[in-house]
């Protein structure tokens, strides 16, 4: 009976200590949906980070990856968003990679707000963010040399940043030009 109460306790214990944490890596998942980078787009053109986020890099990741690669789950991992509310695979880097999936927050009245957008799964990107791909676990032959250094990348290439002051309009991150102006 004693080794009853022992094994009981120690099984509440133990649940104490792993449920809380499955239950918040659940949540976190389940709380907010993809929703895909041409639903941002209809307001985030004229602000130039759609158009200038579709010429770089990221939006074309996909297509980076031999038709094979796309089945391998490690590939799709670095290469892909995530998938949206019907279950289809949002491909390449998504704006919603980087600022968090928007089914709750892109909505006019709470987008302005940014705390409420915020509050809503809205994230501001730092270095971190970009570290979940760019690292070590870069296959060898497409790591870059170079350390990752966040404001060289963040300026070659995400989006133009509109409240950034020595940019004004039109500008183009990155073109695929890696030559050009060295
Ligand atoms: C219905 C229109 C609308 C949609 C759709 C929309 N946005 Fe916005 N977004 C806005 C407005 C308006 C602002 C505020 C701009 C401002 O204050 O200058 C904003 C601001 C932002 C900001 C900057 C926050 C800040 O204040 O610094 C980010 C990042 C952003 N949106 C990302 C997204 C992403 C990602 C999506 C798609 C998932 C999206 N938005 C969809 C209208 C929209
Ligand atoms: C989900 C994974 C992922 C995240 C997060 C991510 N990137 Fe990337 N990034 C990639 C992939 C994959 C490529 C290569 C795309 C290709 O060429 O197919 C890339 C390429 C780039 C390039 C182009 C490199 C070149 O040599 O031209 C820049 C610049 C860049 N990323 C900057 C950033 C910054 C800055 C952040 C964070 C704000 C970031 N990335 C976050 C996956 C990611
Ligand atoms: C940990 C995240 C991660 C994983 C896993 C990953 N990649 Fe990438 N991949 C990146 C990043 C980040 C870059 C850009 C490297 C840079 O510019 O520093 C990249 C670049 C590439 C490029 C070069 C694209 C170009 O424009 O030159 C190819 C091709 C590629 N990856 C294929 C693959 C394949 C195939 C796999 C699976 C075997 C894979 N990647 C797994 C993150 C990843
Ligand atoms: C690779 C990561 C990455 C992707 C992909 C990305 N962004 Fe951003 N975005 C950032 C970072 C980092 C900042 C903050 C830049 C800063 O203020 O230094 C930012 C800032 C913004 C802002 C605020 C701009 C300002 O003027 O302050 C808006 C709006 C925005 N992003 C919208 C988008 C939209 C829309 C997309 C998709 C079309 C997108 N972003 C894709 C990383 C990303």
């Amino acid at each position: 009976m004693k080794r009853f109460v022992i094994l009981v306790t120690m099984a509440m214990v133990m649940a104490l200590f792993t449920l809380p944490a499955f239950a918040g890596d659940s949540t976190a998942v389940k709380q907010h949906q993809y929703v895909g980078a041409k639903k941002c787009m209809m307001c985030h053109k004229k602000d130039n980070t759609y158009p200038t986020w579709e010429i770089t890099k990221h939006a074309k990741a996909w297509e980076s990856l031999k038709p094979e690669d796309q089945k391998n789950e490690k590939c799709v991992a670095c290469h892909s968003t995530g998938k949206d509310a019907t279950g289809a695979l949002l491909i390449g880097i998504q704006c919603e990679v980087c600022h968090g999936p928007g089914a709750d927050y892109m909505k006019m009245n709470i987008m302005k707000d940014k705390k409420l957008a915020m509050g809503n799964g809205l994230l501001m990107p730092d270095e971190k963010t970009c570290k979940k791909c760019h690292n070590e676990n870069v296959p060898e032959q497409f790591r870059s040399k170079e350390a990752f250094d966040f404001a060289k990348m963040k300026a070659k290439g995400i989006h133009a940043i509109a409240s950034a002051t020595e940019i004004k309009t039109e500008v183009k991150p990155t073109e695929a030009k890696p030559t050009e102006g060295k």
